[in-house]
């Protein structure tokens, strides 16, 4: 039995939001902080389970990403994991294929940050790598984030992108992309 759902975090109990923030813990091995979670909240999640439990999260929230003189309305991806056991059986695919369908509608484009062992996964599903500089409007202005380029990873939209342009996140505790 596979059930998966998509909700929005206002729709969601406080169980399943737990459950979820302690997969997600797990998925990544302890790496998965405070405000990687909270970064996960306020979108709609896509979660799936199997007959012992929740086996699989991620959300999409709101961003306001700069490129080419706009503030685009981006479908951010947060905190997909998938449990460790069930991993290469489609799950990730199914909860990724919600989430564009979400994108699709209701943003301009979809961007994520991939983690390094993620980027195939994604650039499968036909997600692009950003190839152009990286930056983030910080309280004190613009400043570049060298580290996080190549890692950037966008969906199609109804926006006019240019790859090898730049891309601008907006500001947030933690890490910023
Ligand atoms: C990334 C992750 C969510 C993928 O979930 P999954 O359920 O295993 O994904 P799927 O089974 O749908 O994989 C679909 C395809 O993606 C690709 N893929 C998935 N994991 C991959 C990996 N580790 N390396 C290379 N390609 C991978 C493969 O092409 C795979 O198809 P295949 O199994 O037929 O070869 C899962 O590995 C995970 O939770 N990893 C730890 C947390 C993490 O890194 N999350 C991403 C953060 S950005």
């Amino acid at each position: 039995m596979i059930d998966l759902r998509t909700a929005h975090t206002s729709a969601l109990d406080a169980a399943t939001l737990e459950a979820a923030r302690v997969l997600l813990v797990d998925a990544f091995e302890g790496r998965f902080s405070a405000h990687d979670w909270d970064h996960a909240l306020g979108g709609v999640h896509a979660l799936v389970w199997d007959e012992t439990g929740l086996i699989g999260h991620a959300s999409v929230v709101q961003r306001r990403l700069l490129h080419r003189g706009r503030a685009l309305r981006a479908g951010y991806v947060e905190g997909v994991g998938v449990r460790a056991d069930r991993r290469r059986q489609g799950h990730g695919s199914a909860l990724m294929e919600a989430l564009e369908g979400v994108v699709s509608v209701a943003y301009e484009l979809g961007a994520l940050a991939a983690a390094d062992q993620a980027a195939a996964f994604y650039a499968a599903r036909g997600w692009k790598q950003w190839r152009g500089p990286c930056s983030a409007l910080t309280p004190t202005g613009i400043e570049r984030t060298p580290e996080q380029e190549g890692g950037i990873f966008v969906f199609r939209g109804a926006a006019s992108l240019d790859v090898l342009g730049e891309l601008t996140c907006d500001w947030r505790d933690g890490d910023i992309w």
